[in-house]
């Protein structure tokens, strides 16, 4: 048997999908390993938020499996689905914030929701995540007063906020110019060394991305043609990432 610390924290088996009559993943594996971060990237279309919603159980696939250390969570009832989606920060794409809401408010909304904590905890706790992100100035502003890179990190500021094991990202960084993108990259990292959370980060962010990750995981012809580490993503020239990527 593995050790519990060998299981990984989500895995993906063999998953084949059809939508629409088109195949969108066939034969995809993937590994996230417990307190990394793992990148899957992929050209538009490849399948990359579909698979974030087999994760989130918000889409079944086909075939395969999909397992959260090491259990299948294919064919769960709802109310297990939800415990198992509490485990979760989503950051989705787009920042998917609450127009009507402000940002504090937006950060505030899952612990209103899901814990008894007191006014004055939440308060506490919500103003210590917009100081992390730099954004604390900004607490009563609604998201449409605020630049891109000040929404993605709300966005980062509430899924962090119920102590998630696991932080799921759909192309955190979307829209925003390099160096906006490099500052949100910069709280990524210290938020994750931070809470050593899990992070599977999906994104079309070459090379910049590959600054976050511990391993790149390239997603091809609807399954992961390629696993690398970080560090020699980093070190190798890109080109051929990118001709993978628009072939
Ligand atoms: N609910 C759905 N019904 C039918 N087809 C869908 C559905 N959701 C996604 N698709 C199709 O599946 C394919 C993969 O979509 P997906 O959203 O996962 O792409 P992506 O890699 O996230 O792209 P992007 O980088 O543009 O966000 C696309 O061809 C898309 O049109
Ligand atoms: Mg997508």
């Amino acid at each position: 048997m593995p050790s519990e610390t060998q299981i990984p924290a989500i895995e993906l088996c063999g998953i084949r999908k059809v939508l629409a009559g088109q195949v969108v993943h066939d034969g995809l594996d993937l590994k996230v390993a417990r307190g990394k971060t793992t990148v899957v990237v992929g050209a538009s279309g490849a399948g990359k938020s579909v698979m974030l919603k087999y994760i989130l159980g918000f889409m079944q696939p086909d075939s395969g499996d999909v397992r959260i250390d090491g259990q299948s969570i294919l064919g769960l009832r709802e109310t297990a689905m939800k415990k198992i989606r509490s485990r979760y920060g989503v950051v989705f794409q787009g920042a998917a914030l609450f127009d009507s809401m402000t940002v504090f408010e937006n950060v505030a909304f899952p612990l209103v929701e899901k814990t008894k904590l007191s006014a004055k905890e939440i308060e506490d706790r919500v103003m210590h995540y917009l100081s992390l992100m730099r954004i604390a100035e900004a607490r009563d502003k609604l998201p449409a007063e605020l630049s891109g890179g000040m929404q993605r990190r709300v966005a980062l500021a509430r899924a962090l906020q119920l102590d998630p094991e696991i932080v799921l990202f759909d192309e955190p960084t979307t829209g925003l110019d390099p160096e906006t993108s490099e500052s949100i990259y910069d709280l990524f990292i210290e938020t994750q060394q931070r809470l050593g959370y899990t992070a599977l980060i999906v994104s079309h962010d070459i090379p910049r991305i590959f600054r976050v990750g511990d391993e790149i995981a390239v997603l091809h012809n609807g399954k992961i043609e390629s696993v690398v580490k970080a560090k020699d993503a980093r070190r190798k020239a890109t080109g051929w990432l990118r001709r993978m990527l628009v072939a």
